[in-house]
């Protein structure tokens, strides 16, 4: 993970980021805009402070559990926590001024403890082990261990500007080291801490930052120049990009979403990757959908979920109500497919997909769905499971309207 303590500076950055996305309920992103706005830090420094709170987050319970604080009790007792951290990963203590003891007799008898509960060597909260035993079964515990990891970092070649290959060697010019992803065509993985997003192909559109399970997704549409395609879950638009470079700007690709922001945040980023064919229309009651009745060639349903496939990335979801939030999601994603596959046209393929790898949002919801919409046929679909494949989880099916 590091091979030298935090200082003391940055110890106190950790428990701050910690404590915001714990006490307050903020977004670990908005947490870290936050603390890191205006610091003068080198981007190695970031680098560990990130890595570090991504791993306090995803097994929170363990090094709570270690260091006998509760979350709620990070801002008074963070330093007991951070010390269980490093004890944890066998560095030596961070300097700290002032810092709660944890005495090593104390941390290893709790060590030992929790080898004997997998599910909180694994960081998992009991309700997100109730679930993944109650829906994944004997595939939950690889699923549960591979979700502790660090994410890895995955960009796309924009091949609206660049090959792969090109991309990859104009990279290492600028001092990022990447290697290709087997299995995923436009991906490369960065296997260097770099600045990605202060180099040049960046800012030339050369690539996009995309996990490589997200990258798969989009392939799953697989659009041709010259199609009418629609993406109706757009939000920033990672897959509307994926799917632009597919059809090689030729044809039309409709953009959609409930939130503007996120549609204009999308044209900017549409802007720098060449990406022309790129229309948005926000949804702003059922009537965009239904004015689009059997129109499209290929209907992406990137649904909102749970976000359980995707928690190496966004930890703290394991400490928020998700759970509370589930039945609410699963409707959703009900009505979404239900309602937006009007939209393909008879030949048409429906891409449902989600970044989550439970059933209850995943092959339920087609089978539901194929029950009542006896006019669609399943072709295929897959989880893409964060332990096989190291990428995040998603899910896919991609479906044929064989009649009106
Ligand atoms: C999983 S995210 C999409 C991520 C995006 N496709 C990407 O690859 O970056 C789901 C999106 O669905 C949007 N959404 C929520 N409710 C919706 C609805 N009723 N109709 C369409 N989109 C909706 C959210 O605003 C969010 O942007």
């Amino acid at each position: 993970m590091l091979n030298s303590p935090l200082s003391p500076s940055s110890t106190e950055l950790v428990i701050s980021i910690l404590d915001m996305v714990l006490s307050e309920g903020k977004p670990l992103d908005r947490a870290y805009s936050v603390h890191f706005s205006g610091l003068q830090l080198a981007p190695s420094e970031l680098a560990r402070i990130t890595k570090v709170t991504g791993d306090m987050l995803r097994r929170l319970n363990l090094y709570c559990f270690l260091s006998d604080v509760k979350p709620d009790e990070i801002s008074r007792l963070g330093t007991r926590l951070m010390n269980a951290w490093h004890m944890f990963h066998g560095l030596e203590l961070p300097k700290l001024e002032y810092s709660l003891p944890l005495s090593e007799a104390e941390y290893v008898t709790r060590l030992e403890e929790a080898k004997k509960q997998a599910a909180l060597w694994d960081g998992c909260p009991q309700w997100l082990e109730d679930m993944g035993q109650a829906q994944l079964g004997d595939n939950w515990p690889k699923e549960r261990a591979a979700l502790t990891l660090p994410p890895k970092r995955f960009i796309r070649a924009n091949t609206l500007k660049c090959t792969r290959d090109e991309l990859g060697k104009k990279l290492r010019n600028e001092q990022v080291q990447t290697q290709i992803v087997e299995g995923v065509e436009t991906a490369l993985e960065v296997t260097s801490d770099a600045a990605l997003f202060r180099t040049e192909s960046f800012k030339k559109g050369w690539f996009e930052q995309q996990d490589a399970g997200s990258q798969l997704v989009a392939s799953a549409v697989d659009a041709k120049p010259g199609m009418r395609v629609i993406d109706a879950c757009a939000g920033a638009g990672g897959k509307t990009l994926s799917i632009a470079a597919q059809m090689q700007g030729k044809g039309r690709l409709l953009a959609m979403d409930v939130e503007q922001w996120k549609l204009d945040s999308l044209k900017q980023r549409a802007r720098r990757a060449n990406a022309s064919n790129i229309e948005t229309r926000l949804i702003a009651s059922s009537k965009t959908i239904k004015r689009l009745k059997l129109s499209a060639d290929r209907v992406l349903l990137d649904v909102p979920c749970s976000g359980l496939g995707v928690l190496k990335r966004n930890p703290d979801a394991k400490w928020r109500d998700t759970a509370e939030r589930l039945p609410v999601l699963v409707e959703l994603q009900k009505h979404i497919l239900h309602s937006y596959s009007r939209m393909v046209k008879v030949g048409g393929i429906l891409v449902y997909a989600t970044c989550s790898i439970m059933p209850e949002e995943n092959r339920d919801q087609i089978d539901a769905f194929l029950v009542e919409n006896t006019h669609f046929r399943l072709l295929e679909d897959d989880t893409i499971s964060v332990a096989d494949s190291g990428f995040d989880g998603f899910y896919m099916a991609r479906l044929e309207r064989i009649a009106e």
